[in-house]
């Protein structure tokens, strides 16, 4: 039997264990192990990208979904939620005020919201590209066919993010209701790879009814597909949903499992997510410090932040833009990194 730092020296140097590893680590560590994982860890990122984190600006261009995730505030059956919808123009808008702000990834990212045809998102990609050469443009919109993400590739898209959200299918069918399929989640991730979008998963931590079998498909999956990104980040509940009494996902496992993508995939971009600016205060920067080296600030308008609400109390929901970027700066300075002005590609 390995000790934990073993397992952890094995897979920064191998970048692979076996299910039963995984289980064994992921089931055992301790504090000291977190801590020993995530220093290896930022000496990788360190290696490969330096001091710099990246950072993406995200527009929340629609809250509205016709989908029932268990788990997300924005889900069609919370009839709570008053629905917007920003226009072509509104979101040009965004993107103009996030290039003054030093922003040259811009994340486009709704709910699944068919109003927005494919032809609207070709139409908008364009837009962008044209306007800000120098930019790189991710979707975040969701399950569409191989001919829609292969008309977003050929508008000018660079990434996409669809996070997988478990690789294991039974635990997705808890998560998820019947309409919904884990093979179809799988096809698509397939088809983003396929057609060459630096294409991005990634699980919650936490969320109901998962296990460390889970997660350790969850990392065996990862190794297998190569994702170019990695968002982690705690389940949290929202009250308008079936998961409303659910414990949250645990901020330090977070953390963990960061490091542990790193070490994994060394060159992966992971983002420190909101979710876990929001567990925590200052969860962000000790996510850069566990290997994180992305964070994506809100782009969105202030009037619609509010309605984003995928969990409860989700940060930033009433700053402005240029609030949200000095605010990160800031934190990114904290821990002794700089804010990139670049788009920040995969290495
Ligand atoms: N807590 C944490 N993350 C959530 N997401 C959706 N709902 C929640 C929640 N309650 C995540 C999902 C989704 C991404 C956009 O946000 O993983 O893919
Ligand atoms: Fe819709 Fe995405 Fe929320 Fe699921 S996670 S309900 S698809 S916005
Ligand atoms: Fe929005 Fe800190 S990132 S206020």
């Amino acid at each position: 039997m390995k000790s934990n730092k073993e397992l952890i020296d094995k897979l920064h140097i191998s970048h692979s264990l076996t299910h039963e590893e995984w289980t064994a680590l992921l089931s055992t560590y301790n504090e000291e192990d977190r801590l020993y994982a995530a220093d290896r860890a930022r000496a990788v990122t360190d290696e490969i990208y330096g001091k710099d984190v990246f950072i993406r600006g995200i527009v929340e261009f629609s809250n509205t979904c016709n989908k029932n995730c268990y788990y997300c505030g924005l889900r069609a059956g919370n009839t709570k939620l008053e629905r917007y919808r920003l226009s072509i123009d509104d979101i040009m808008d965004c993107c103009k005020d996030g290039y003054e702000f030093g922003f040259r990834t811009f994340v486009l990212q709704s709910g699944e919201d068919p109003y927005y045809t494919t032809e609207m998102i070709c139409e908008l990609v364009k837009r962008i590209k044209k306007e800000f050469p120098d930019c790189a443009v991710t979707l975040s919109i969701g399950e569409k066919s191989y001919e829609d993400y292969k008309a977003f590739k050929d508008a000018g898209a660079d990434r996409y993010l669809l996070r997988h959200e478990t690789a294991n299918e039974e635990h997705y069918g808890k998560l998820h209701p019947e309409n919904m399929s884990w093979a179809n989640r799988m096809r698509c991730l397939n088809d983003l790879k396929s057609l060459g979008f630096q294409t991005g998963c990634g699980v919650m931590i936490g969320s109901p009814e998962q296990t460390i079998d889970c997660l350790a498909d969850d990392m065996l999956y990862m190794e297998k597909l190569k994702p170019e990104m990695i968002g982690l980040g705690p389940f949290l509940p929202h009250s308008d949903t079936p998961f409303r009494d659910k414990p949250k996902g645990s901020y330090e496992m977070t953390l963990f499992m960061i490091s542990l993508c790193r070490l994994m995939l060394p060159h992966a971009l992971i983002p420190a997510t909101t979710a876990l600016g929001t567990i925590k205060p200052d969860g962000r920067e000790q996510g850069i410090l566990a290997g994180a080296n992305v964070i994506m600030p809100n782009l969105s308008p202030v009037r619609v932040r509010d309605k984003y609400m995928l969990y409860d109390n989700k940060i930033c929901t009433g700053d402005a833009s240029s609030g949200c970027r000095a605010c990160i700066e800031a934190r990114v300075q904290s821990v002794g990194y700089n804010v990139a002005i670049t788009r920040g590609d995969y290495k």
